[in-house]
């Protein structure tokens, strides 16, 4: 892939940046989840070397300290709302859409937005959001329950794909006690008339 059309930096480069910056399995992750970007892309209209490229750097910042992550957001000038502050699992997402922004001069907005919007969703998600989004939760190696539920279902609907992910996730948060924030209520109820067919 020629990733110098989305920032500074080759593929090969960009690899050696995550591998610095990440275990072996977020590695392997971040691999697949641009594999099944790609596929999920073509099926769904989406540019297939821009969700391949956001595929592969969507988690640049999950591996390092949670500091770090509040760090680059702070230092950007973004303030995080009370939920976003209360949710740590959201902070890689902030931090990285910044990251590949100011670090890597990524400058495609939709492919920012869909690192940015990655874990939380939002509400009127371009194709390309809606495409690594789902290709994070269904990426090949992930194996929560319901995973192998989700993938065939994305497959054959990645609306019905939606549906189903962002109610479990909304579930998950409501179970572990954390605040769903805006962007995945917002998502949620985007979806709620989406009947899953299967
Ligand atoms: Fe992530
Ligand atoms: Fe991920």
């Amino acid at each position: 892939m020629d990733t110098k059309k989305f920032c500074r930096f080759s593929e090969e480069e960009i690899k050696t940046v995550l591998k610095k910056r990440m275990n072996e399995h977020r590695y392997e992750h971040s691999l697949n989840v641009a594999e099944r970007a790609v596929f999920l892309a073509e099926k769904n209209g989406a540019d297939a070397e821009k969700a391949r490229f956001a595929g592969l750097i969507h988690d640049i910042c999950k591996g390092i300290p949670k500091e770090e992550q509040l760090e680059i957001i702070k230092n950007a000038g973004i303030e995080l709302d009370e939920d976003t502050l209360k949710s740590p699992a959201l902070w890689h997402s902030v931090a990285g859409a910044v990251y590949c922004e100011h670090e890597l001069g990524v400058t495609d907005k939709d492919v920012l937005n869909a690192v940015r919007y990655h874990t939380s969703g939002r509400g009127n998600m371009s194709i390309l959001e809606k495409v690594v989004y789902m290709a994070d939760l269904t990426s090949a190696e992930r194996n929560y329950p319901d995973a192998e539920y989700t993938r065939n279902l994305t497959d054959k609907s990645l609306d019905e794909g939606i549906a189903y992910g962002v109610r479990w996730i909304a579930s998950d948060l409501e179970k572990r006690g954390f605040p769903k924030g805006k962007d995945t209520e917002a998502l949620l109820k985007e979806y709620e008339n989406v009947t899953i067919t299967e």
